[in-house]
């Protein structure tokens, strides 16, 4: 099937695709304790994802012989980019053909899909506008910047782009119920890519300059008014610094420079994205997130996307609407367990979609399943492996697979310890090489795995406690010794130690582990150069 030839532009779909109706297995998000799970056909799912290249998906051919690729990883989730461009070539006359052929493949490979909508904007550009959009820049303006430049950016002002852009995420919504409704196939929505404005701090065309000396919308500062000892303190001190005021301009209420207006394009592309948002969700309610261009150190706003959901203006995202579920980090940034930890705060649930596979991925998935319980993980290009001629190449994501095929074992595990306090990961390296965890009134002292002067160089994992003296760990380099949280003069020693594989929750016992591989008692010990799980239970003396 070449998509890009099909001239026939009306709802078409495939046959094998029925209509059916939405069913109550709808994917959805649900507390459990403190944790927020995805749950799909009313059970608990953990996304082990990885997101494509962003081209791959526009050629169902070009796909064909990625997808057992990606199955035998094991992924059981794809997040792949759909473009408004490939959707909607002519206004208003829509082609279907790309979701309803990359749903048919994906569940001929057992795999879920997460689509990504590159519609206004994608790493700030609005590069996957389609070409009647691109070329009518009276009805669709673009961001104008300092020294009086337009640029390839809609500008959020542009009221007829946020409807024709909501338009066709409806209508793209509306299809996915209709063919989707009932199988699940696709679990969430990414709506848009990285907004921003890039190059500027902030667009200065003739109606954001209006905007920005007008007064700030009541809308927020209500929010600041009712927020206030809940804003995220990266945020609040801002507001606060100006004076906490809840009347006047931008530069009145958030101070003079760039802070102000990276708050004025958040809230602005906060409005557009979750109108966006909100019209798909009326189609049909899948879960939906925006991902975010993070800040590098010292950067400021238009270096970074300035206007994206970055946690100092997270907030002004959410007193915009709530059709967006979850603000979520793309984490290229060394520092991956601070990002996590900066994104699951009040209340935002972690999802990553977009970070580094190969041994970066291998280790943080642990962190971010164990310690953030996160509702999914997702290597960006994936599909690197192959070239256009489909030769393969030494697969980098073998790494990811070790993982992956651990997790997807705990998966129910992890999936009903979530959000009880059970639960941590922790990742480890020569700068950092030992943590202390508190689980079930035990202290575990967790360092780099170390025996007879030899030291693993890195190391990763999670435990969970799955008995009053027993815990389930995975991952490797790393070892755990155990004393009583509240000190005392009882011992804790380690009764037994086994490896083994869990299928549909059975524990099959491998290898007991003693003398050396528990350092004669001394430690729960996780060797270096391979993942794998174990079981220990304590006892005490
Ligand atoms: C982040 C974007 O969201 C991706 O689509 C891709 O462009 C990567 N950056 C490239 O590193």
């Amino acid at each position: 099937m070449k998509q890009r030839v099909v001239l026939v532009f009306a709802m078409i779909g495939f046959p094998f695709l029925m209509a059916h109706a939405q069913s109550s297995g709808i994917p959805r998000l649900e507390k459990q304790g403190a944790a927020t799970r995805l749950v799909v056909d009313g059970k608990p799912f953990l996304i082990l994802g990885a997101e494509l290249l962003n081209s791959s998906s526009s050629s169902l051919d070009y796909m064909r012989p990625i997808w057992p690729r990606l199955a035998s990883i094991p992924l059981n989730t794809v997040l792949t980019p759909l473009s408004w461009e490939l959707i909607e070539p002519r206004e208003g006359q829509f082609d279907f053909t790309l979701p309803d052929g990359l749903i048919r493949d994906a569940r001929r490979n057992n795999l879920r899909l997460v689509f990504l909508w590159l519609a206004s904007w994608k790493n700030g550009m609005s590069s996957y506008a389609p070409l009647w959009v691109k070329q009518d820049t009276h009805r669709f303006p673009r961001v104008l910047e300092k020294d009086g430049a337009t640029v390839e950016i809609l500008s959020t002002f542009g009221k007829e782009s946020m409807q024709a852009d909501a338009r066709a995420f409806a209508a793209l919504m509306r299809h996915i119920r209709d063919v989707d409704g009932e199988a699940h196939t696709v679990l969430m929505m990414q709506v848009e890519n990285e907004v921003g404005v890039l190059g500027d701090s902030r667009d200065r065309s003739p109606a954001a300059n209006q905007a920005f000396d007008g007064p700030v919308p009541m809308e927020l500062t209500t929010y600041l008014q009712q927020h206030r000892d809940a804003l995220l303190p990266e945020f609040r001190r801002v507001w606060e610094n100006a004076g906490a005021k809840l009347s006047g301009t931008w530069a009145d209420v958030f101070g003079p420079g760039p802070q102000a207006d990276e708050i004025f394009m958040a809230w602005n592309y906060a409005r557009y994205v979750q109108h966006v948002a909100a019209a798909g969700k009326a189609e049909y309610a899948l879960p939906m997130y925006v991902n975010t261009w993070l800040a590098g150190p010292q950067s400021s706003p238009g270096q970074f996307p300035s206007g994206g959901p970055l946690p100092e203006v997270m907030d002004v995202w959410k007193a915009a609407g709530n059709a967006l579920d979850i603000f979520a980090p793309d984490i290229y940034a060394p520092n991956f367990a601070e990002w996590c930890d900066r994104y699951n705060r009040a209340g935002n649930p972690l999802f990553i979609p977009e970070t580094r596979g190969g041994t970066a991925g291998e280790a943080n998935v642990f962190y971010a399943i164990g310690q953030r319980e996160t509702i999914g993980f997702s290597p960006f290009a994936i599909d690197s492996f192959v070239e256009a001629d489909q030769t393969p190449l030494t697969d980098p994501n073998a790494e990811l697979g070790k993982s992956y095929h651990t997790l997807q074992q705990l998966a129910p595990i992890i999936l009903q310890y979530e959000g009880r306090g059970k639960m941590a990961g922790f990742l480890l390296d020569r700068d950092h090489p030992q943590t202390t965890l508190e689980l079930n009134g035990y202290r575990l002292e967790v360092s780099l795995d170390e025996i007879f002067g030899t030291r693993a160089q890195t190391g990763f994992g999670l435990v969970i406690a799955t008995g009053p003296e027993e815990f389930l760990g995975a991952g490797s380099g790393f070892r755990i010794s155990f004393q009583l949280k509240d000190g005392g003069p009882v011992g804790v020693g380690i009764g037994s130690v086994e490896e083994g594989t869990l299928s549909e929750n059975a524990w099959i016992p491998g290898r007991r582990l003693n003398g050396d591989e528990n350092d004669q008692g001394k430690g729960w010990r996780f060797a270096p150069k391979r993942i794998h799980i174990e079981k220990v239970v304590l006892y005490r003396y």
